[in-house]
C-alpha cells in the first residue's frame, strides 16, 4: 500500500538527515508518496512566512508527516514553527521513547522510558509581556481538559506497550494553582487505570532520580516546558539527541520528528547522526499500519549500532551521514 506523508526537510542539519531517513524507508520497501512542504527559515526564504497555510492544510489533508527541525530564532525574532504546527493541528501528545541501543555508550544499561509531554499549553503559549523596560512576565497556561487529555494518553499508552509505572512530574509545591490543577487531573485520571502504578514526583526531584536511577521510571508525564527540558536530559542518559526519536499526536494528524533541533554548529558538514529521525520514521511507519518494515528498519539500526564500527560523530565515531545510512541500508538486505 502507498501512503501519502508531508515531508518537511526543515533547517540546519533537517535536509541532510530527512534525505538519509527517506532513502532508508525506500532501501526497506516501503511505498511513501512524500508530498514536500516547509517551514522554518525555508519557509521564510520561500513563502515570507516560516509556518505556510500550505503546509499545515497539507498534513491536515494526508494526516501524516515527517519532519526535520525547524530553527527558531533566540531572543528576537518569529514564534517557533514547531510550537505553530503543534497548535495549528492540535498535536497534543508529544510522544518521546527514550531507550538504550546496544553499542552505544551509556553509564546506564536499563533504560526504557517514554516522556509524554503536553504540547499544547503552560509557558510555551510564548503569552509574554514587557511591563516596563526592566520588568517582563509571562503567562503559564494549564487546563484541566488539556492535562487529563495527556495523562489519559499516558496511562493508555503505558497499558498499550507494557510499562506498568506513569509518573506525573509537577511543582505544584510552588506553583499550586497551575501545576497544582495538572497533579489534581492527574490523579484523577490514575483512578480509571487501577492495573498500572501511578505515583506523582516534584520536577526537580524527578531530574535527581532520572540521573541516579533512570531504570525504575516506565511512562513519565509531564507539562510542556518540563516535558522539554526532561526530554533532553533522557536523552542524554543514552547517548545523546543523535538517537532519541518523537512523535506528536492529535485525533486527526501525525507529525514524527527527531528530540533535536536544527544543530547549527554541524549543519551542512555531513556529521549529523540521522538515527533520530529514522526512529522517529519507524514510529510513523508503525502508525501506518507497515510494522514489518518498521521492524526490519529497528533491526538494521540496532545491528549497524551494536557493532559499533560505523558511528557518526555524536557516538563517538568518525562516520558521516551518508555512511551510516549506507549502512543501514545494507543491513537492511540481511534482516
Ligand atoms: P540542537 O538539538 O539543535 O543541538 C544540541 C547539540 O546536539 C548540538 O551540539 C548539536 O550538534 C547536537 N545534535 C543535535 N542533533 C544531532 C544529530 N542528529 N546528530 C549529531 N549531533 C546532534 O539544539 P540547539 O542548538 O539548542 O537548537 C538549535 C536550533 O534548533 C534552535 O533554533 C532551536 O529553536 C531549534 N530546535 C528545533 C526543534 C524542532 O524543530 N523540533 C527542537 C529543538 C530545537
Ligand atoms: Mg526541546
Amino acid at each position: 500500500m502507498e501512503h501519502d506523508v508531508v515531508l518537511i526537510p526543515g533547517d540546519g542539519i533537517g535536509p541532510e538527515v530527512t534525505r538519509a531517513v527517506q532513502m532508508v524507508i525506500q532501501a526497506a520497501g516501503c511505498r511513501i508518496n512524500w508530498r514536500l512542504a516547509q517551514a522554518g527559515v525555508a519557509g521564510l526564504e520561500r513563502f515570507s512566512t516560516p509556518l505556510p497555510d500550505a503546509t499545515v492544510e497539507a498534513i491536515q489533508a494526508t494526516g501524516v508527516a515527517l519532519k526535520g527541525p525547524a530553527t527558531t530564532p533566540v531572543g528576537t525574532g518569529f514564534r517557533s514553527v514547531n510550537v505553530g504546527l503543534r497548535l495549528a493541528l492540535n498535536l497534543y501528545a508529544n510522544v518521546r521513547p527514550v531507550r538504550n541501543m546496544p553499542g552505544i555508550k551509556s553509564p546506564w544499561t536499563d533504560v526504557d522510558l517514554v516522556v509524554m509531554r503536553e504540547n499544547t499549553e503552560d509557558l510555551y503559549i510564548g503569552l509574554e509581556r514587557r511591563v516596563s523596560p526592566d520588568h517582563c512576565e509571562a503567562t503559564k497556561v494549564i487546563t484541566r481538559g488539556a492535562s487529563e487529555r495527556i495523562v489519559r494518553r499516558a496511562f493508555e499508552y503505558a497499558r498499550n506497550h507494557g510499562y506498568s509505572l506513569v509518573t506525573a512530574g509537577h511543582k505544584a509545591n510552588i506553583l499550586k494553582l497551575s501545576d497544582g490543577l495538572f497533579l489534581e487531573a492527574a490523579r484523577e485520571v490514575a483512578r480509571e487505570f487501577p492495573e498500572i502504578g501511578f505515583e506523582d514526583m516534584i520536577i526537580d526531584n524527578l531530574c535527581m532520580q532520572l540521573v541516579r536511577n533512570p531504570g525504575r521510571f516506565g511512562v513519565i508525564v509531564l507539562p510542556n516546558l518540563y516535558g522539554d527540558i526532561v526530554s533532553d536530559l533522557c536523552a542524554g542518559l543514552v547517548g545523546g539527541l543523535g538517537v532519541v526519536p518523537g512523535a506528536n499526536i492529535g485525533d486527526r494528524a501525525a507529525v514524527f520528528e527527531a528530540v533535536h533541533g536544527s544543530a547549527p554548529d554541524i549543519a551542512g558538514q555531513g556529521k549529523a547522526n540521522p538515527t533520530a529521525l529514522l526512529l522517529s520514521a519507524v514510529m510513523m511507519l508503525e502508525f501506518l499500519g507497515e510494522k514489518e518494515a518498521a521492524a526490519r528498519i529497528t533491526q538494521a539500526v540496532e545491528s549497524v549500532l551494536g557493532e559499533g564500527k560505523i558511528l557518526t560523530g555524536d557516538l563517538g565515531g568518525t562516520a558521516t551521514t551518508e555512511e551510516i545510512t549506507q549502512a543501514y541500508i545494507s543491513a537492511l538486505a540481511t534482516v
